[in-house]
């Protein structure tokens, strides 16, 4: 079982977009373990983004994700982080395909809506910028034996 950090953007917040994401991930048949809504700080900004230090959108991406709050969220599922990045779709929302959650509902890089990390590597590093341990919650929830 693999597990993801994923983040409803502020335009995703703005336009009131949280609860379809999560019903897309949810009807996927992944399961949340932690989610709250966060102001997100400069310097938490800037190691979530550190991967893309230095290059021309940084600090266009950096007043974005800082520009009003995010829902953010740990969600819990096999082989979550490439399926969840097959919901979310394309980063361009030019090359995002209808039926993903940036093709259908995003007009406008990079305001795309969502975030998801792309390896556990980077799984692990942006959970720990925004949970505490004790905030992601153990628990069992039926799935069918077919999803
Ligand atoms: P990236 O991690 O490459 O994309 P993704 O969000 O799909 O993992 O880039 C992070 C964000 O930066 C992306 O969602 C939108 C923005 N961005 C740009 O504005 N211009 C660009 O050329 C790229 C690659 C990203
Ligand atoms: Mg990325």
């Amino acid at each position: 079982m693999e597990r993801t950090f994923l983040m409803v953007k502020p335009d995703g917040v703005q336009r009131g977009l949280i609860g379809k994401i999560i019903a897309r991930l949810e009807d996927k048949g992944f399961k949340m373990v932690a989610g709250k809504l966060v102001q997100v700080s400069q310097e938490q900004a800037k190691r979530h983004y550190a991967e893309h230090e230095g290059k021309d959108f940084y600090d266009n991406l950096v007043n974005f994700i800082t520009s009003g709050p995010v829902f953010a969220m740990v969600w819990e599922g096999d082989d979550i982080i490439a399926l969840s990045r097959m919901l979310m779709g394309k980063t361009n929302v030019k090359e995002a395909q209808p039926g993903t959650i940036r093709g259908d509902y995003a007009s406008h890089t990079p305001h795309n809506l969502i975030h998801g990390s792309d390896s556990p590597e980077s799984s692990a590093r942006e959970i720990a910028n925004f949970f505490e341990a004790h905030e992601l919650v153990e628990y069992d929830k039926t799935i069918s034996p077919w999803t």
